[in-house]
C-alpha cells in the first residue's frame, strides 16, 4: 500500500497517487504524471522507497529524477532485494535531497504483511480469535456459534477478506464445517485460500472446505474432494511442521495468514514462535464449564514470567465486545 503526494516549487498541492493493484502504475508516478511540470522544483512525498526496477514503465527512482523534483521525503526503505536502500542512492547520486524516515512505525504497520514477507520470504501470521468473558471459543458441547455481536462478525469477515490465506485445523473442520469465505459485499471476486492443517486426511470430501481454493495440508498422499493436497514434513507427534507449511505459502506469494483455531492449532502457533499478531475478541458472555475448551491448548507456561506478552496493544469496543490486538514480533527494516 503505497500512496504519494507531489507539491509544487511554492508548498501547494500539485499531484497525488496510489497504488491501486499490482501491475498498475506506481504511487509516485500517478502522482507525478498528476502533476507534470508543477513537480519541477518542487517534493514529492511516498510512504516507501521509490523503485529502482523497471516494472511496465520505467523505474520510479528515474520517473522521480526526470520530473525534476529536487526534495523526495520517504517513510521507510523498501525491503524487496532488488531495492534495499538503491532507490535512496540513485536520488542522492543525481543531487536530489532526501529525507528518510518520516512517520517509520505508521508506514510499517502499514505494510507489515509485505514487508514480513520480502525479509523472511514467509507470511505474516495473525492469529484470531473469539473467546468469551471466562475465556471460552466453545461451550462444553464444543458450539461455538456466535459467541460475539453482529458487528465483530461483520468485522471478521473483512479482516479474513484483508488476508491472502484463511488457516483452521481439522478439528474445527470437524466440528464446525466452516465455509472459510469472507462474506463482504463486494468480495466475490477475491477469496484468501482456505488452509488445513490435516496430517492424517480426515477432512471429509462433503466437508464445505473441500472444494476449490482450498489447500490441505497432509503428511499423507491422497485426496479430499476438490482441494488440494499439499504434502509436507511432520513433527515427532505427528502434525505438520509449521516452518515448511510457511515457506511454502510463501512461495506461493501468500503474503498473510489469518489463523483461525482451534485451541490445538493456536497452541502449536505459539509454541512455534511463528505469530506475529493477535486479535482477540471478547464477549461479555459467561460459559463455565472445566472442559469448555479456550483459544489456547497444549501444555500452556508453568511461570507466569514466561507468559507471552503483547505489544503495541490496542483495545477498540465493537458493539458489545472487546477487540484487543497486539503484536509479538516487529519486522522492520528502516
Ligand atoms: N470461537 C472461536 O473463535 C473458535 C474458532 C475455531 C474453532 N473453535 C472451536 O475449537 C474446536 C476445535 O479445536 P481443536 O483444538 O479440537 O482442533 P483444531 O485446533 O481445529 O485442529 C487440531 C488438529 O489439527 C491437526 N494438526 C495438524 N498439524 C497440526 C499442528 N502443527 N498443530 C496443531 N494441530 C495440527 C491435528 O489433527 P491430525 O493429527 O489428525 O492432523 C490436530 O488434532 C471446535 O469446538 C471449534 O468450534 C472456536
Amino acid at each position: 500500500m503505497v500512496g504519494a503526494v507531489v507539491l509544487d516549487r511554492s508548498g501547494l498541492l500539485a499531484g497525488e497517487g496510489y497504488h491501486r493493484v499490482a501491475g498498475q502504475p506506481h504511487a509516485e508516478q500517478e502522482a507525478l504524471e498528476a502533476a507534470g511540470e508543477l513537480a519541477r522544483g518542487g517534493t514529492l512525498y511516498v510512504n516507501l522507497e521509490p523503485c529502482t526496477h523497471p516494472h511496465r514503465q520505467p523505474s520510479c527512482a528515474e520517473a522521480v529524477l526526470k520530473s525534476g523534483v529536487r526534495r523526495v521525503v520517504i517513510s521507510m526503505t523498501d525491503p524487496d532485494q532488488r531495492v534495499r536502500g538503491a532507490g535512496v542512492k540513485m536520488l542522492q547520486a543525481a543531487g536530489v535531497e532526501v529525507v528518510l524516515g518520516v512517520q517509520a512505525d505508521r508506514a510499517v504497520r502499514l505494510n507489515e504483511f509485505y514487508i514480513k514477507h520480502r525479509l523472511t520470504g514467509r507470511p505474516f501470521v495473525t492469529v484470531k480469535f473469539a473467546m468469551s468473558l471466562d475465556g471460552k471459543i466453545a461451550t462444553s458441547s464444543g458450539e461455538s456459534r456466535w459467541i460475539t455481536g453482529p458487528e465483530a462478525r461483520a468485522q471478521s469477515h473483512l479482516l479474513r477478506h484483508a488476508h491472502d490465506a484463511i488457516l483452521v485445523g481439522v478439528g474445527t473442520v470437524l466440528a464446525d464445517d466452516p465455509e472459510l469465505t469472507a462474506r463482504v459485499e463486494g468480495s466475490e471476486a477475491r477469496q484468501p485460500v482456505r488452509v488445513v492443517l490435516d496430517s492424517q486426511l480426515r477432512t471429509p470430501p462433503t466437508a464445505k472446505v473441500a472444494g476449490p481454493n482450498t489447500l490441505i495440508a497432509t503428511t499423507r498422499v491422497g485426496e479430499v474432494g476438490q482441494a488440494e493436497t499439499l504434502v509436507l514434513p511432520h513433527s515427532a507427534d505427528g502434525r505438520i511442521e509449521l516452518g515448511p507449511l510457511l515457506d511454502e505459502l510463501g512461495r506461493r506469494g501468500i503474503l498473510s495468514v489469518l489463523v483461525e483455531g482451534g485451541a490445538t492449532v493456536h497452541a502449536s502457533f505459539f509454541a512455534e514462535g511463528v505469530v506475529d499478531k493477535v486479535h482477540a475478541y471478547v464477549a461479555p458472555i459467561v460459559i463455565g464449564g472445566g472442559r469448555a475448551p479456550s483459544p489456547v491448548g497444549g501444555e500452556g507456561i508453568r511461570q507466569l514470567a514466561d507468559a507471552i506478552r503483547l505489544r503495541e496493544v490496542d483495545t477498540t469496543r465493537i458493539g458489545d465486545d472487546l477487540l484487543i490486538t497486539g503484536y509479538l514480533d516487529v519486522h522492520r527494516d528502516s
